[in-house]
């Protein structure tokens, strides 16, 4: 299927499926808040539309959380001050991204108290402030959850938000809670298999919202992104696996339309890492066991995220078989040679030269001239193709540098 036929709206609820993978034994935040804040919209008589902007500001108000220990935080205090820098930072990724940029504003402000919001426009505001009150009723909601007293302790969730009314909340949104959370239905709702079905239910809607490439190429750079921010050591790391199988792409002479699906490949392929925990990301020594295998699990949840949009069929398996090697001793799938198409072994290729080319927590960054070293010894123990191995030599320092992170302005900003 041409990358032109994809619907844009399913490319954000799968992505947006990511970010809620942070909360990684809790996974189905921003769904619940983007469902909870619909249904308060529609209680409260807002237009279709605004019904529909609350539910995707929900859905992706915590685009700048990719840090599990910034998301602990982001839960263990029902009012952080610390709160303000991913709200920020999700505001500008967003506002980077012109077909959501309309919801930038909104997560700019979604954990700034009511009381403060008065320099504001009114529909801003009100818009923000309900993700504020129902990302803290989720925050509440969740942990009841974990303990199996949902309903039981729906009312002193009620009784929590209700008291913050005036300075935190705008009381007329917590008037919209109250009449809304006094259904059972209200809360049964946030259960993991409503939560499932009510995104069935979505994403079968119609409407489809067509992406033509230079779209899905924009999305998939903004989620690339959230998930190189997670720590700063994999600065660009996904945006440097784009460029080079790009690169390599063109060099084997693919056609436009393939390279094109490879770049977005090379932005998504570590969509994933986002349940590692940052402990694991950053550890300066060898890993366990048990770590390597909590490691190995980003290229399957890469998978499972790309895998339910429609007509990534071809994107979700190059980016999710980067770590599979053609002797089957890969992972997760533990694929043979003959299962690993080309366009696998070129991003494979380019997530190794890139991730040599940057610090890691346990190592330097290498030179070219060792990077080449490095490959050659895979080459000759057949687990890098000699074709691909050829094309790297011939462009050494032009891939090097392709390969290193541009320092670029939006560089500068970070999650926390
Ligand atoms: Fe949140
Ligand atoms: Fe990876
Ligand atoms: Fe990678």
């Amino acid at each position: 299927m041409s990358a032109r036929q994809v619907d844009l709206r399913r490319v954000v609820y799968a992505l947006s499926d990511a970010l809620d993978l942070v909360g990684i034994n809790d996974l189905h935040h921003g769904k619940r808040v983007g469902i909870m804040a619909a249904e308060i919209a529609q209680t409260l008589g807002w237009t279709k539309e605004r019904q529909a902007l609350a539910f995707d500001a929900g859905l992706l108000h915590d685009i700048g959380v990719s840090s599990t220990d910034l998301h602990r935080k982001l839960v263990e205090d029902f009012d952080w001050r610390g709160a303000i820098g991913h709200a920020e930072f999700g505001a500008h990724l967003l506002g980077g991204f012109a077909p959501l940029a309309y919801l930038a504003p909104v997560v700019h402000d979604h954990h700034t108290h009511w009381l403060e919001l008065k320099q504001v426009d009114g529909e801003v505001a009100n818009m923000a402030n309900l993700i504020f009150l129902t990302d803290r009723a989720d925050v509440l909601a969740a942990s009841a959850m974990a303990s199996d007293t949902l309903l039981a302790s729906a009312p002193k969730i009620r009784d929590k938000l209700c008291s913050c009314a005036g300075p935190l909340f705008n009381p007329e949104l917590v008037d919209g809670f109250l009449r809304a959370s006094r259904k059972e239905s209200f809360w049964l709702g946030l259960e993991p298999n409503a939560v499932r079905d009510y995104m069935v239910a979505k994403a079968g809607e119609p409407g489809l919202v067509s992406a033509d490439l230079t779209t899905l190429l924009g999305i998939a750079r903004l989620f690339s992104r959230v998930v190189d921010a997670k720590s700063h050591f994999t600065v660009e790391h996904s945006e440097g696996v784009a460029r080079l199988v790009r690169f390599l792409g063109e060099s084997f002479g693919l056609d436009a339309d393939t390279c094109g699906k490879l770049e977005v490949a090379g932005y998504l392929h570590d969509i994933g890492k986002l349940r590692i925990p940052d402990s694991l990301l950053e550890k300066p020594g060898p890993l366990s066991d048990d770590e390597r295998r909590l490691m190995a699990s980003h290229a399957y949840e890469t998978y499972r995220i790309l895998a339910q949009i429609p007509g990534f069929e071809d994107i979700s398996r190059w980016a999710a078989y980067h770590h599979e090697i053609p002797d089957g001793e890969g992972y997760p799938f533990h694929l043979e040679a003959a299962e690993l198409s080309q366009e696998c072994r070129l991003l494979r290729g380019a997530d190794i030269f890139q991730a040599l080319a940057q610090d890691r927590p346990y190592r330097a960054r290498l030179p070219a001239a060792a990077i080449l070293e490095h490959l050659r010894k895979l080459r000759d123990g057949g687990k890098l193709d000699r074709a691909i191995f050829a094309t790297f030599e011939a462009n050494l320092p032009y891939l090097y540098a392709l390969a290193q992170p541009s320092r670029g302005d939006d560089n500068g900003v970070t999650a926390t």
